[in-house]
């Protein structure tokens, strides 16, 4: 597949050249962002979660009169997959755009428990899609319980 090397780790692709599973994970977040609850920004966001017994699980921000109460469409979904499903692996996420920082820290959690590395595939502008084959390349140098158990 053909793809341009913008950073290290991350590839940008078109629409037309992601594999089926990419496109129907990164479809299946665009059908949860129309469902997020977003009064105050206006910004609806979805994200999808492929795992690794295959299921797939949405998610969408949920945001709150009291602003900070509010979480982002990410968290929703990886933490509602890993209440459900604690004991399987997160495959693949999906994300109708780039991931804030509270949300690269929180994947890379998952990442760093599993074991094995969670694939991104986010939407960065229309027709623009970036791919990193771990989250680890959205957050270089990071805080993780290996830090806590240093003395
Ligand atoms: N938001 C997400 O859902 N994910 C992100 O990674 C960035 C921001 C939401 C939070 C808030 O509801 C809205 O977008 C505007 O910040």
């Amino acid at each position: 597949m053909k793809s341009k090397n913008i950073i290290l780790g991350l590839n940008e692709y078109s629409e037309k050249e992601l594999s089926s599973s990419d496109k129907k994970l990164l479809s299946e977040a665009k059908k949860a962002a129309k469902s997020a609850y977003a009064p105050y920004s206006k910004f609806k966001v979805g994200a999808a979660i492929h795992l690794k017994n295959g299921k797939i699980i949405s998610g969408n921000n949920q945001e709150n009169a009291a602003y900070p109460s509010g979480l982002c469409a990410e968290r929703v979904a990886l933490f509602f997959a890993s209440s459900q499903f604690p004991s399987t692996t997160v495959r693949s996420i999906a994300v109708t755009n780039v991931p804030c920082g509270s949300c690269r820290q929180a994947m890379l959690e998952y990442e760093s428990r599993q074991g094995s590395p969670v694939k991104i595939i986010l939407q960065k502008e229309k027709n623009k899609i970036i791919i990193s084959e771990s989250v680890s390349n959205l957050l270089p140098l990071s805080f993780s319980y290996k830090e806590l158990k240093k003395d």
